[in-house]
């Protein structure tokens, strides 16, 4: 699956030095994310907020609003404070279904001083979605985020 990170990256520190502000730059970039990556069904943030994920910005259907650390993908990218990707989810204990078209998943923690400040989740409805490419283009992605959001 080709994507073209270098022109996503470029739009997203442009979004970014507009407004760093994390509730604009991440609603917007749930919408680039979405509109540039090819079968996806989910696309957004949670948020590190009194010990707990909280949902922030995204793209797709309703999802669960809150998820402890060591809990599902997103709560073990935070755990691990490192990328966890999930070629299927139906394989990857306590995978917390949010929509059930979901069948695989990348979840990207977004730091501020090395602590996790938030998670990058993306979920697609086809099986082991996410390449190499894909891993580095995110990746890539979320630095140029934590290079540049503000946090309040
Ligand atoms: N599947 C995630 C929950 C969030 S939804 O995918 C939007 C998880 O297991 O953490």
């Amino acid at each position: 699956m080709k994507t073209n990170y270098r022109m996503i990256w470029e739009q997203a520190t442009g979004l970014l030095e507009a407004e760093p502000w994390y509730v604009a730059a991440f609603s917007n970039l749930s919408a680039l994310i979405m509109d540039m990556l090819p079968d996806l069904n989910w696309a957004g943030f949670y948020l590190m907020k009194d010990g707990r994920l909280v949902v922030g910005p995204f793209q797709g259907k309703p999802a669960c609003i809150h998820i402890d650390p060591g809990k599902g993908v997103c709560g073990t990218a935070v755990l691990r404070n490192e990328m966890v990707v999930v070629p299927d989810v139906h394989l990857f204990p306590g995978h917390i279904a949010c929509d059930s078209a979901s069948e695989s998943e990348i979840v990207i923690p977004v730091r501020e001083n090395g602590q996790v400040r938030a998670v990058m989740d993306i979920d697609s409805p086809v099986k082991n979605r996410f390449s190499a490419e894909d891993r580095a283009g995110l990746e890539a992605l979320a630095k140029a985020i934590e290079e540049r959001v503000k946090w309040e």
